[in-house]
């Protein structure tokens, strides 16, 4: 089980801090977001790098954006040890997830509320985790989407029968209410914003979510 606070609800201004106050952590999720994929803009890569330099745990960039054809190569080469791309921008899927293995990152895929699962079923072997989105991705704090659970059990059984080490998130209005449900469902990575960063301390919600999770392990 594994926890990866999301920086979208962190001060932009002390972003070192912010990821020092969730050192128990096992990854930090960044929120890539462009304006065009989603109407909301966060950051880019300048600050991704720099944000590399200075985290201790390693970081899941979600790219939330428009031609990750180009850009999802380039976060992998940086450094980020996960890149997820959506792929419903994606020109050529397997590439992409193909390019970012290349550059030394695992590749994820991660799919909208209103994506179905099955018609990317076939990508499994180029994937080292799908993300299910539980909210309409482009802002934190929004409320969790319970019907989303069909589909990570969906894709929990294709996982199963594909073999390997294939990680399953759930991104959007996951907290201590809603985690053990997506981990009953099959999640093993929990994406968590406003429920870390509005926490009085974000290392307590860190265990909090992990220990409620555990309780649901697969
Ligand atoms: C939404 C982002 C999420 C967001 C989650 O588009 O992808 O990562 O930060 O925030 P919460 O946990 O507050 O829903
Ligand atoms: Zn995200």
């Amino acid at each position: 089980m594994r926890i990866a606070p999301s920086i979208l609800s962190a001060d932009f201004a002390n972003l070192q801090r912010e990821l020092d106050a969730i050192k128990n952590a096992d990854w930090a999720h960044v929120d890539v977001m462009d304006n065009h994929f989603v109407p909301n803009l966060t950051l880019g890569l300048p600050v991704v790098e720099s944000l590399l330099k200075v985290a201790p745990m390693p970081l899941d960039a979600h790219l939330m954006i428009d031609d990750p054809d180009r850009w999802a190569p380039q976060y992998a080469e940086a450094g980020c040890k996960s890149v997820t791309f959506h792929v419903e921008a994606a020109a050529d899927p397997k590439k992409i997830a193909r390019d970012i293995r290349a550059a030394g990152a695992r590749s994820s895929m991660a799919i909208k509320p209103g994506t179905p699962w099955e018609p990317y079923e076939e990508l499994l072997p180029e994937l080292d985790m799908v993300l299910v989105m539980t909210v309409e991705p482009g802002f934190g704090g929004q409320s969790f989407m319970a019907e989303q659970m069909p589909k990570v059990r969906a894709v929990r059984e294709s996982v199963k029968k594909h073999g390997g080490d294939i990680w399953i998130q759930v991104d959007g209005g996951v907290s201590a209410k809603t985690i053990e449900q997506c981990a009953e469902a099959g999640a093993d990575t929990f994406v968590a914003g406003s429920a870390v960063y509005g926490a009085a301390s974000a290392a307590d919600a860190v265990e909090d979510l992990r220990r409620l999770a555990a309780g649901h392990a697969h």
